[in-house]
Parts: C-alpha cells; sequence; structure tokens
C-alpha cells in the first residue's frame, strides 16, 4: 500500500515534469548558451539542470525560447561567441563586470531586435562599434528595442555615425563613457530619440563640437561628455533641456562664456565644466539655481567678481573656482548661508580684502583653499568653530601673525592640513614660550610655513607633532643647528630645510627617521578632500593622497659643515636627497648607494674630497644627479647610470675626468635639483602676471605653436607607481611651463 503512494506520488511528479517541460529550453538556445564560457566562472555556474530555462542567470519565455542573460560580476572570462547572436528573442543581457575580452563580433546584434538592455560594463572587450552594431555588411545602429545600452569601461572603439540612432526610439539611457570612441558625438540625438535621461559619452576620444540639438531632449538629466577634446562653445539650444539635473564637461577644449540662460536649468545640481577654456563672467542670477550643489568650474578663464546671487545657492557642497582670473573683494560676501558648503577652493585667483569671517559660519566645511590670492588679515579664533575643518590652505597670501595663527589652529582637532607658505614675512618663528601648554594639532598631517623668511630656530614644539608625515619650512631665515629631536618624529617622511641659514654639523642622527628607515613604517592613507600640486621635472603632479608623496630630505643651501655620515645608508625608503649649497667635506660615503630608491641625489656646492664611490653605479632609478662643485677627483665610474646625465652634473670639479665630461673640467652650472614643493602648485618665484601671459599666449597661439609646445589641455591622465597600485594625476599643463625660465 505504502509502494503503491509512493508509485503515485513518483508518477504525479513525472507529469508535472512533463508538464514543466513545456515550458523547457529551446534546444537551438541551449546550443547557443553552451557556446557561452559559462565554466569559466568562479564559483561555476549551476547549470546542470537538463532544461537550460533553470539554469542561474538564464530565463526563457513560454515557448521555452531565452530572453534573458543576467550573469554580472561572475568572473566570466573569454570572447563573446557569435552563437549568443542566434538567442534572437533575447531582451535582458547583462554581462557586466567580468572579464570578457576580445572584439564581439561582426553583424552579433543583427538578428537581436527584442533587445531593451545591453549591459556589458566593465569588461576589456573592443571592436569597432559599427561593425558590431551592422547586417549584412552595413552599420544598421542601435534596435528600436533599445532602451538602456551600457558599453562603458571596455575598449570599444570607432565612429558613431548620426544613422546609429535613427532607430533608437527607445532610448533612455546610453553610457558608453571610458572607451575609445572618436569623431564627434553623434547629432540629431534628440530628434530620434527624444526621451532618452542619461547621456555619458566621457573620457572617449570625442572631438569637434558637441552637437546642437540637445534641447530637444525634453526629458533629460544627465549629460557627460568630459575627459574628451571637445571644443569650441557649448550649443545655446542646450538651455532648453529644462530637466537636467547634471551637465558635466570637465577637461575638453570648450571656451566661450557661461551663458546666463543656464540659470533657467532650475533643475541643476551639478555643473562641472573645470579644466576648459571657458571666459567671461558668472552668470548674475546664478543664485537661481538653489538646487545647486557641486559648482566645479576650477581651471578656465573666468573673470570678474563673484555675483552676490552666489549665496543663494545654499545647497551647494562643493564650490571650486581654483585657477581663474576672479577679482574682487572677499570679505563682502557673506558665505554663511552656504550651510551645506564642505569643500571651497577659490584659490590662484586675485581676490583681494581680508579672510572672510562669515566663512566660519559655515559648519559643514571640510577643506578651504584662499591660497595665491592677495588676501591680508589674521586668522581668527572663530575658525575653532569649524569642526570638521580638516584641510586649510592659504598659502601666498598676505597673512599676518603666525603666532596667533598658531596658537589658534592648534585647537582645530580635525586639522589634518596646514598649508600657511608665503605669508608672515620677516616674523618670527613662534617659539615654545609663546606656544604654551602645548598640547594641540592631534592630527596634523602636513604642515607648511615655508617661503615666509621666518626668523628664529627650529622650535621644540614641532617634536610634539607626532602624526606629521611632511613639513617644509624652507626659503626662511631659520638660523641653529638641527635638533636631535627632529629625526624621533614617527610618521616624517618628508622634510625641507632648504634655504635657511642653518648651521653646525650634520647630525647622525638625522639619519634616524623611523619612517624613512623601515619599509613596513606606518603610512595611513588620509583622504585628502582637495588635492595637493607638486611640481616635478617640470610636470605638475596632483596627489590625492600624502602617502603617494615621495620621500624627500632637502637641506640644500644652508650653512651645513662636516662630514655626510655614513649613517645615511640606513634611510633606504628615501627618493630625494638634496644637500648642496652647504659646506660639507670629506668623502661621499659609499654607504649612499644603499639608498637603492633614490631618484634624486644633489651633492652640488660643498667641499666633498676624494673620487666618486663605485658602487653608486647601482643606483639604478636615479634620474637627477649632480656633484657639481666640489673638489672630487679621479674617473667618473663607468655605467649606464653615471654617464647618462650632462656633463654639468660633474662640472666645477678641476680633478674629476672621464666621460661625460669632455675630459678636463668646465665652468660652473647651477643645480638640476628640482625644488619640490607642497602644497598647492608652489610655483616659487613665479610671479602670478606670469602665469597669466603663459596662458595668454597659450590661448592666442593654440593653433600653431600651442600643439608644438604642449598640448593645451587640462587633460589629466591617470599613472600607475610601478611599486604600488596608487593613482597619481598628471596634469601636463606643468609641461607647458618646463620651457620657461622659471625656478623649479
Ligand atoms: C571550458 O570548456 C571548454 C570546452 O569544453 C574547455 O576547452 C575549457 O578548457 C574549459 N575551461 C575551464 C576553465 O574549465
Ligand atoms: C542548481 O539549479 C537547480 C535547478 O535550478 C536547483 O534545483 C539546484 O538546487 C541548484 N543547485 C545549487 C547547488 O544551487
Ligand atoms: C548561429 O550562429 C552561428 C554564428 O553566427 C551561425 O553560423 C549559425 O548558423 C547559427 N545557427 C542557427 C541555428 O541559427
Ligand atoms: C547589470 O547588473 C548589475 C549588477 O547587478 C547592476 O548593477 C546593473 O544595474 C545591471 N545593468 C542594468 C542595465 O540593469
Ligand atoms: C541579409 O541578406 C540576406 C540575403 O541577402 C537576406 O536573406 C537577409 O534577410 C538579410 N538580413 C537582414 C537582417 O537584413
Ligand atoms: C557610466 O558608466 C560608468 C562606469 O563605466 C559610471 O562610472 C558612470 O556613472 C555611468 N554614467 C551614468 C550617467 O550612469
Ligand atoms: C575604465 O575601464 C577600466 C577597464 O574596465 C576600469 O578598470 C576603470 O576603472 C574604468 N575607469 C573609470 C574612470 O571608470
Ligand atoms: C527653446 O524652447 C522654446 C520654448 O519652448 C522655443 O521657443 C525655442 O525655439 C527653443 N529653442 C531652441 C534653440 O530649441
Ligand atoms: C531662459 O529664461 C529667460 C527668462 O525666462 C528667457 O528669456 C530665455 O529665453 C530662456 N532661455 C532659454 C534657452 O530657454
Ligand atoms: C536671494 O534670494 C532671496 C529670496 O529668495 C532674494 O530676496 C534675494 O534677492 C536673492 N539675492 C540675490 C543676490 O539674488
Ligand atoms: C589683480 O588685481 C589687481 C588689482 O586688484 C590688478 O592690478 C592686477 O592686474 C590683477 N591681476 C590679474 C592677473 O588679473
Ligand atoms: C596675534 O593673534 C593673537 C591671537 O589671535 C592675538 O592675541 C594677538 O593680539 C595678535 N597679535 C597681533 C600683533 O595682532
Amino acid at each position: 500500500m505504502r509502494d503503491l503512494v509512493a508509485h503515485h506520488l513518483l508518477f504525479t511528479l513525472f507529469l508535472f515534469g512533463i508538464l514543466a517541460a513545456n515550458h523547457a529550453c529551446d534546444q537551438n538556445d541551449q546550443v547557443s548558451l553552451l557556446s557561452f564560457p559559462f565554466n569559466t566562472s568562479s564559483p561555476p555556474l549551476n547549470w546542470s539542470s537538463i532544461d537550460c530555462c533553470r539554469w542561474e542567470g538564464i530565463s526563457c519565455d513560454q515557448n521555452g525560447k531565452v530572453t534573458r542573460i543576467w550573469l554580472p560580476s561572475r568572473h566570466l572570462k573569454g570572447s563573446v561567441s557569435p552563437f549568443l547572436g542566434n538567442l534572437t528573442r533575447l531582451t535582458h543581457l547583462n554581462l557586466s563586470h567580468n572579464s570578457f575580452s576580445g572584439a564581439v563580433p561582426t553583424g552579433f546584434f543583427s538578428s537581436l531586435n527584442q533587445l531593451k538592455i545591453l549591459d556589458l560594463s566593465y569588461n576589456y572587450l573592443g571592436g569597432d562599434i559599427s561593425l558590431m552594431f551592422s547586417s549584412n555588411g552595413s552599420s544598421t545602429g542601435w534596435p528600436t528595442s533599445i532602451q538602456i545600452l551600457d558599453m562603458s569601461s571596455n575598449n570599444f572603439n570607432g565612429m558613431m555615425q548620426s544613422s546609429f540612432l535613427l532607430r533608437a526610439w527607445n532610448l533612455i539611457k546610453l553610457n558608453v563613457s571610458n572607451n575609445s570612441f572618436t569623431g564627434p558625438i553623434p547629432s540629431s540625438l534628440c530628434i530620434n530619440s527624444p526621451f532618452v535621461r542619461l547621456l555619458d559619452f566621457s573620457h572617449n576620444h570625442y572631438s569637434g563640437q558637441i552637437p546642437n540639438g540637445l534641447g530637444g531632449c525634453s526629458e533629460l538629466e544627465v549629460l557627460r561628455a568630459g575627459f574628451n577634446s571637445l571644443s569650441r562653445v557649448l550649443p545655446h539650444d542646450i538651455h532648453n533641456a529644462t530637466r537636467l539635473e547634471e551637465i558635466s564637461l570637465p577637461s575638453n577644449y570648450l571656451s566661450g562664456p557661461i551663458s546666463n540662460d543656464v540659470v533657467n536649468l532650475t533643475k541643476l545640481t551639478n555643473l562641472e565644466l573645470y579644466g576648459n577654456n571657458f571666459s567671461g563672467k558668472l552668470p548674475v542670477n546664478i543664485g537661481n539655481l538653489s538646487k545647486l550643489k557641486y559648482l566645479l568650474l576650477h581651471m578656465n578663464f573666468l573673470t570678474g567678481s563673484l555675483p552676490p546671487s552666489l549665496m543663494n545657492c545654499t545647497n551647494l557642497s562643493k564650490l571650486n573656482l581654483w585657477f581663474n582670473f576672479f577679482e574682487g573683494n572677499i570679505s563682502t560676501y557673506n558665505f554663511s548661508s552656504l550651510h551645506q558648503l564642505s569643500i571651497l577652493d577659490i584659490g590662484r585667483n586675485n581676490f583681494t580684502g581680508s579672510l572672510p569671517v562669515s566663512l566660519y559660519s559655515c559648519k559643514s566645511l571640510r577643506a578651504i583653499r584662499l591660497s595665491r590670492n592677495q588676501l591680508e588679515g589674521q586668522i581668527l579664533p572663530e575658525v575653532l568653530q569649524l569642526k570638521f575643518l580638516s584641510f586649510l590652505s592659504l598659502g601666498h597670501n598676505r597673512l599676518t601673525n603666525i603666532t596667533g595663527a598658531i596658537q589658534i589652529l592648534l585647537h582645530c582637532k580635525n586639522l589634518n592640513i596646514i598649508f600657511l607658505e608665503g605669508n608672515f614675512l620677516h616674523e618670527k618663528m613662534p617659539g615654545d614660550d609663546l606656544v604654551v601648554g602645548f598640547d594641540g594639532f592631534k592630527n596634523l598631517r602636513a604642515l607648511n610655513l615655508a617661503d615666509s623668511q621666518l626668523t628664529g630656530q627650529l622650535p621644540i614644539w614641532l617634536s610634539k607633532l607626532r602624526n606629521l608625515e611632511t613639513l617644509d619650512l624652507s626659503f626662511n631665515r631659520i638660523t641653529g643647528s638641527i635638533p636631535d629631536w627632529l629625526s624621533t618624529l614617527p610618521r616624517l617622511f618628508r622634510l625641507d630645510l632648504s634655504n635657511n641659514l642653518i648651521s653646525g654639523e650634520f647630525p647622525k642622527e638625522f639619519c634616524l627617521f623611523p619612517a624613512l628607515i623601515s619599509p613596513k613604517a606606518p603610512r595611513d592613507d588620509i583622504y585628502l578632500y582637495l588635492p595637493i600640486f607638486i611640481i616635478k621635472n617640470g610636470a605638475l603632479l596632483q596627489y590625492n593622497s600624502l602617502s603617494n608623496l615621495q620621500p624627500k630630505i632637502y637641506i640644500s643651501n644652508n650653512n651645513l659643515s662636516g662630514n655626510i655620515p655614513i649613517e645615511i645608508g640606513r634611510l633606504k625608503q628615501l627618493h630625494m636627497l638634496g644637500l648642496s649649497h652647504n659646506n660639507l667635506s670629506g668623502n661621499i660615503p659609499n654607504q649612499i648607494s644603499e639608498l637603492t630608491n633614490l631618484e634624486i641625489l644633489d651633492l652640488s656646492r660643498n667641499q666633498l674630497l676624494g673620487e666618486i664611490p663605485a658602487s653608486l653605479t647601482s643606483m639604478h632609478f636615479l634620474s637627477n644627479f649632480s656633484v657639481a662643485n666640489n673638489n672630487l677627483q679621479g674617473p667618473i665610474p663607468s655605467s649606464t647610470q653615471l654617464q647618462s646625465f650632462e656633463a654639468s652634473a660633474y662640472e666645477g670639479n678641476p680633478r674629476l675626468c672621464g666621460p661625460p665630461l669632455p675630459n678636463g673640467c668646465v665652468d660652473i652650472v647651477s643645480s638640476k635639483v628640482d625644488k619640490d614643493i607642497q602644497d598647492d602648485e608652489n610655483w616659487l618665484g613665479m610671479p602670478w602676471f606670469l602665469v597669466s601671459v603663459v596662458l595668454g599666449f597659450f590661448t592666442g597661439f593654440w593653433g600653431v605653436l600651442g600643439s608644438l609646445l604642449c598640448n593645451y589641455n587640462w587633460r589629466v591622465a591617470y599613472f600607475q607607481f610601478l611599486d604600488n597600485v596608487k593613482k597619481r594625476l598628471y596634469v601636463t599643463l606643468g609641461m607647458c611651463f618646463t620651457g620657461l625660465h622659471i625656478r623649479l
């Protein structure tokens, strides 16, 4: 009896199975699916069922035809098989975040004319877009059914003719960012696809003008086309697309004024036009954009004063006007309405007046950069209202009262970065008597008080900055010797004391910096709310974290005497060492060659004796080297490295011989070592007018000379360090200045 029931049950199950099999996978579709590199996924895809409609990531219609392949982030690799193009009922294909590679087959989409959603983003796919969207040898463009098309972050290339969108009536979202597309952005886009809401063309090689007609996209919310080579003015009708919430076109060659009509786009939250050639004034009624959160207009040629209505943009969270030509008395603005303001950068403009007191009411502020303007006044105790303040850069203004500034700021608990260089001219370094009961600056990572002609000695309160990683006191008039406690700062890996009046011997203790000795020295990565810029080899480098900065010690141009201690070899993490223009004597210690990471070594203009140690030939990373103007003698050791430097690296040593010296020893040439400074693009000694003259020059002569001299784009390119995966930004702008006679 029991058996009978069991059999009955089995039979029912069997029947059920047959019924279910009614929906079972179409055999042709199953064959097509099996061409898919499904066995490459980890963990493996569950494709064990005999019914392919029950396979993981696959869905079918009632007829067992495959309608969806939804397999994002499955570690799939291999190529997209042409057989998948046989799945004619496919409506959804999502293969994003896998490792598919190779070209998508020619004509792949020609039969997929029900496809609504195509997401191939974040793979390594390539190929010419017009071939894959072709049929019988001619380009067809996107199928009428398509609604969402995301091909972003691949290696696709080719040109998108306007005909591409001819049939794409239903398009809502198009993301082709981060590929290698060329040619113009397709025109008549909004005529063919009037319902489009998101367009992302950024990070490609698009050129030409942004097409007219975008105003016809009455549903358009997001328009991104940054990091291309787009030029000329913004088409005016774009201001008709009143649903726009984001216009993001950074790092192109766009020019002309920012139209007053932009204020009609009252839904805008993001206006990102940085790194272009925009000129003229800000729209007077910019305050109409009351939803604006991000106004990023840095690196343009904007002029005039800030419209007072800007303070009506009460939702502003990030305001960046860095490196423009704005002017006017900044203290007349009342910033106190900007409650959400978290990041403010108006550095490198021509603002005057005193530090705006109203800023102290913007309680959300995390980062402030006002450097390189003409601001006056003192830092007031009210700054302590800014409880979240982490980044403060006020360098190269005309501030006074450094003692007051330090006494106040040391109570700012979250401050990580203080750049005050180029202020407080001829004041006295705040001494220990002035900074009494010191227990502040608990989180300070970077301090820059350079370029101020400060007098006095290195104050002992610096020794309390246990988190300090980088200290720049160069170009002051600091006297006295190098104190022992300096090298006890556990995290310090960048120190610039160059161009002071420091005397005494080069202390052995100096070679004990924990962060420079140990490869495992703690260097945590705090997030910088604003990037910092450093000139190196004539290029302007942008750093988004302190830990990417190169370890260095510069004490050039002081009155140090005595030998270079042999302990110097312990500073194995050092990348840059500058000891030029001192009175150092004795031999160059062999141990210098133990600094295997060294890229810059400048020992010029001392009184060093003896031969150049042969061991220096093993310093393979050395790219900038000078021992000029010493009393060295003998042959220059031969190696591919040491002979690759110019003769000027060895000049001024009458008894030094051999290549690259012509044979004898010739006249004096100044140090080759780059000045490398913290904070904001400290183009030392480079007068502001020179910047404007140069920029004017490059705009004016762009067509003829510009392209030869430099790629006048603020384009930023990412480079990866070999030894770590951290990125640094490299702005080619810096290259433009290499031809000029600027002291770097
Ligand atoms: C996946 O299957 C193909 C064809 O059956 C085979 O050639 C390949 O080696 C398999 N790859 C892995 C990773 O199992
Ligand atoms: C694999 O898929 C089948 C059919 O969809 C299902 O019955 C089975 O539980 C799955 N196996 C695992 C390990 O998820
Ligand atoms: C499926 O696609 C392949 C490659 O495109 C083609 O050669 C084949 O004839 C197609 N098969 C069917 C059943 O349509
Ligand atoms: C594809 O899948 C990923 C991961 O689930 C998802 O984030 C993405 O939105 C999907 N693509 C589309 C167009 O829906
Ligand atoms: C491609 O050409 C063949 C023969 O010329 C024709 O039968 C077929 O319908 C064409 N396919 C498309 C999608 O136009
Ligand atoms: C387009 O895709 C990229 C990733 O490839 C993503 O960062 C970006 O936010 C997307 N754009 C839009 C408008 O969604
Ligand atoms: C660009 O695409 C590559 C490869 O898919 C990816 O690693 C990178 O993060 C993407 N970059 C951006 C800015 O989305
Ligand atoms: C913008 O819209 C207005 C009113 O809707 C219309 O009159 C005008 O022609 C449009 N301008 C452009 C350039 O499309
Ligand atoms: C913007 O608004 C003003 C005033 O309402 C109007 O005169 C102007 O034509 C509008 N501009 C566009 C492009 O719609
Ligand atoms: C800011 O907005 C207020 C109220 O909406 C208005 O009265 C004032 O005129 C605006 N200020 C400016 C400078 O536009
Ligand atoms: C900066 O402003 C001053 C006067 O306030 C003016 O003399 C100078 O030319 C301006 N500099 C630039 C580069 O605009
Ligand atoms: C410097 O600042 C401190 C602190 O704000 C203040 O007490 C002192 O009076 C100021 N000194 C001068 C000369 O203004």
